[in-house]
């Protein structure tokens, strides 16, 4: 049951995903005040938002802020607080938190334990070795000719895994990893997997520790350039909803979401906040190919503007075990959010330069979420790679890609670039740039 009074709200972030919870949080009526730690330049003049200079890993700032704030619900967005265990923190404090504690999002910083578990229910999910040296990693290479992918088990901030296509391309990653040690503790353990051809989904699910429900079905674009290729990224752009997954649904439900809820009702699985499985389709079917315990970035800057129910109320059930009440409710509208980033992104980021918008968004049905931004003496400019997510929603994936693209033309900063072909493969047809 919620509180009768209005809610303060804590959001622990400062990205494109925290900009879109913020802005769908102060939406709920419920709402008094969503208070942003530490924020960027957009949640800085969000409606019914304040940032407050508080760092994500500053656990005792962050819990001295709840407290003295008098914080109804706190809301964890990136994965690192999340696995230094900021919820058993702030739940030690007697604070409501969604999100999973450090044990529950070992799902997401441990690979071979997110695999080990996939293997206790069954969930298809591709080949794998798990190696704790270099000499067995090695050999392991030499002996699996299906063994393409390296991931690094612990904490990478999304850096710990390599896509190769020849054994000579995964031993140079593992000498990466084990010679240069840039993993630290991380790369003592990795996991050589098999690589499978096919295309990748996002679905992320609320969990209230014994019930989930289905979010909308999104997919990323993680790849720099045009026609998915160059370095990955944390998230070039996103879209839903995906009709791959309405095709492939039924095998979906059946192997993967249902033995998930199977667990959580049987509490062979504990888990509260988001489980974000990362669904690759291929020939043979859906596989899974790992777990989050947060929110996607940029999924949620994709999926907010569609979610018509009161976020506020499903993050609330998912802390009082009353997720089975809850039903989400998604506009039939099409979402398309294009990244826009710093020219030499990921390799180096943009800082300092000012962001300049002309556009109007409430014409086109777009919101602009900002990620590497700040608020400078009455002045947005950048700091980060990733600087904006652009956000239309219309009737077709089309028109809404092509809103999208409308307003990027009126949105400059020094540097700017972004992918001219998001959503493309949901409609098949060459946009102009
Ligand atoms: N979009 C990928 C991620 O959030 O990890």
């Amino acid at each position: 049951m919620l509180p009768d009074h209005p809610l303060k709200i804590l959001v622990v972030g400062s990205g494109g995903r925290e900009h879109a919870l913020c802005w769908k949080l102060a939406q709920s009526n419920h709402v008094e005040k969503v208070f942003c730690a530490p924020g960027n330049g957009g949640t800085a003049q969000e409606w019914k938002c304040e940032n407050v200079p508080i760092g994500v890993m500053d656990f005792a700032g962050l819990e001295k802020f709840a407290i003295e704030n008098k914080i109804d619900l706190s809301v964890i967005g990136p994965d690192n607080p999340l696995a230094e265990g900021i919820v058993d923190c702030l739940e030690k404090a007697g604070l409501r938190v969604f999100g999973p504690n450090k044990e529950q999002s070992k799902l997401e910083w441990s690979k071979a334990h997110a695999k080990n578990f996939m293997d206790r229910l069954k969930l298809p999910t591709p080949r794998y070795v798990v190696c704790r040296s270099y000499e067995e990693a090695k050999q392991a290479a030499r002996q699996n000719e299906w063994a393409r992918v390296v991931k690094v088990d612990g904490l990478a901030l999304g850096k710990g895994v390599f896509v190769c296509d020849t054994e000579a391309e995964v031993l140079a990653a593992l000498e990466q990893i084990f010679s240069s040690k840039s993993f630290g503790t991380a790369g003592e353990t990795i996991l050589l997997e098999e690589k499978i051809i096919g295309e990748e989904l996002s679905l992320l699910m609320l969990c209230d520790g014994k019930h989930l429900v289905q979010m909308a079905p999104c997919q990323d674009h993680k790849r720099r350039f045009d026609g998915d290729t160059g370095p990955n990224t944390g998230g070039m752009g996103a879209y839903s909803p995906v009709e791959l997954y309405d095709r492939h649904r039924t095998q979906i439900e059946a192997q993967i979401v249902q033995p998930l809820e199977k667990a959580l009702a049987s509490g062979s699985l504990s888990f509260k906040g988001v489980l974000y499985a990362g669904i690759m389709v291929s020939d043979s079917g859906p596989l899974l190919l790992e777990f989050n315990a947060r929110f996607g970035d940029p999924e949620t800057q994709a999926m907010m503007p569609r979610l018509k129910s009161d976020l506020l109320e499903a993050l609330w059930a998912c802390t009082s075990g009353q997720l089975d009440q809850v039903t989400l409710q998604w506009s039939t509208d099409s979402s398309c959010c294009v990244v826009a980033v710093a020219q030499q992104y990921p390799t180096s980021s943009s800082r300092g330069e000012e962001i300049i918008s002309t556009g109007s968004s409430e014409k086109t049905g777009t919101v602009l979420f900002h990620a590497g931004t700040k608020y400078v003496d009455g002045k947005v400019v950048t700091d980060g790679g990733r600087v904006l997510a652009i956000v239309a929603t219309a009737a077709s994936m089309e028109q809404a890609a092509k809103n999208c693209y409308a307003v990027l033309k009126t949105v400059s900063f020094k540097g700017i670039d972004y992918r001219r072909d998001i959503a493309r493969r949901a409609f098949k047809q060459c946009l102009s740039s």
